[in-house]
């Protein structure tokens, strides 16, 4: 049976930060930020925007009468869950109007959890033919003001509809995955920041590609001259080319330019965005598919390369679907990205260090001005988080 995924769409919430601006503001070469980093704009999301309206704005555009009939399985991979008992998934569950009888999970490992879920919702429709999961990544990454890591936060989700006999992607059966217990990157649970060791946390991701890539070679006798792309998690825009680099160094130079070049179109969404965890891989995917002018086609075979720091790894393959473009999301894409509010420093600062009533009693919410989604967080009552539809 031909597994893989149907529709795809992402959502980021529409403030942002100018990089330049930033790194003029902390006193520091633009270069490093733009270049030496490899990033743009970075994503900041109010406090109407959390981990269950990011993933349900992602679903929505992509969800007809049909698929919610027929979502039997929703999983959410978050670092960034909204609750330590309740998953975000049975919020979105309800948000969306699927219908009763599913199920509604959240995952975590880091940046991997998405892809946990593509997994589980793979074997999930083989043995429930017909019937559809809905996977979503949604996170937001925060480092904390004036810290290293500040230029690599963002915010966003994916929503992937999956599904025999799909219209985008086909997965393939071999996997690679890898566990190591690591403290490359962790956040423990009463701190909203990330703890970061960076550059063992760089070390950590290029060690498992290349230990990951060396096995899952063996067990599939694929090299890098059998794929068209490779699409990496990109924290950064240019952290998957420290991966990718040297396990390109023996191949011809046909391949190390066609892997190289699509892999420039991966990187086109995170550097506008930022890292939004565990949907970033597939943020890379969307970006390659959107961007691509004719130089991918259908049966082209795509390379996966999923991290979660602390750490869990996993490499997996797919072949794109006949009329594959035809189902992307482009013209939203772009919409989406082009509308967006320019927050001056002092605007980051205060939505940055806002924090949500932790009291009794009714707390209403509204960031008007510059939250414009369809889903968003509208209030907190006794400590129930509430949302609303913009119509
Ligand atoms: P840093 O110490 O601020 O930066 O940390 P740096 O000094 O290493 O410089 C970064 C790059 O900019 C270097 O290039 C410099 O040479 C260059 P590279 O050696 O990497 O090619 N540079 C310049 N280039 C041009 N003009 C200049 C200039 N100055 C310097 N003037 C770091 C950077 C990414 C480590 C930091 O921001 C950080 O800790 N970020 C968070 C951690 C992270 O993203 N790690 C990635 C791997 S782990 C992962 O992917 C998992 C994760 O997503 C979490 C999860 O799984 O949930 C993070």
């Amino acid at each position: 049976m031909l597994i893989g995924i149907d529709k795809m769409n992402f959502f980021t919430p529409n403030t942002y930060i100018d990089l330049v601006k930033l790194a003029e503001h902390r006193g520091i070469d633009p270069n490093k930020f733009t270049v030496g980093i490899g990033q743009s704009k970075m994503a900041v999301p109010t406090i109407t925007q959390d981990t269950v309206s990011m993933g349900a704005n992602a679903a929505l555009p992509i969800l007809d009468a049909t698929d919610l009939g027929k979502i039997d399985l929703i999983v959410v991979g978050t670092e960034t869950g909204i609750d330590e008992s309740k998953s975000s998934a049975a919020f979105i569950h309800q948000l969306l109007n699927i219908h009763p009888f599913a199920k509604s999970v959240e995952v975590k490992q880091a940046c991997y959890g998405a892809t946990a879920g593509l997994m589980m919702a793979k074997d999930f429709i083989t043995t429930h033919p017909g019937r559809k999961a809905l996977v979503i990544a949604s996170d937001i990454s925060r480092y904390g003001l004036a810290t290293s890591g500040e230029v690599t936060q963002g915010a966003g989700a994916v929503a992937m509809l999956i599904s025999e006999n799909p219209r985008i992607l086909e997965l393939e059966d071999v996997s690679v995955s890898m566990t190591e217990s690591i403290f490359d990157f962790w956040r423990p649970n009463y701190t909203d920041t990330a703890i970061v060791n960076g550059k063992f946390s760089n070390e950590a991701y290029v060690n498992f590609f290349s230990t990951i890539w060396e096995e899952f070679s063996k067990r599939t006798s694929y090299s890098l001259a059998d794929f068209n792309a490779f699409c990496f998690h990109l924290p950064y825009s240019k952290m998957g080319k420290k991966a990718l680099l040297p396990a390109l160094e023996n191949e011809s130079e046909d391949v190390q330019k066609r892997l190289m070049s699509h892999y420039d179109l991966s990187t086109t969404y995170t550097k506008n965005i930022g890292n939004i965890y565990t949907g970033s891989l597939y943020l890379s995917l969307m970006s390659l598919l959107d961007s691509d002018e004719n130089s991918l086609k259908s049966g082209d075979l795509i390379g996966f390369f999923s991290y979660g720091s602390g750490a869990v790894g996993e490499i997996f393959s797919g072949r794109l679907v006949e009329d594959y473009d035809k189902h992307l999301l482009k013209e939203a894409h772009q919409d989406m990205l082009n509308n967006r509010y320019d927050l001056s420093i002092e605007e980051y600062e205060t939505i940055f260090t806002k924090e949500l009533p932790k009291t009794d009693g009714t707390h209403p919410l509204s960031e008007a001005k510059y939250d414009k989604s369809h889903f968003y967080l509208s209030s907190i009552t006794d400590h129930q988080r509430h949302y609303n539809e913009r119509q």
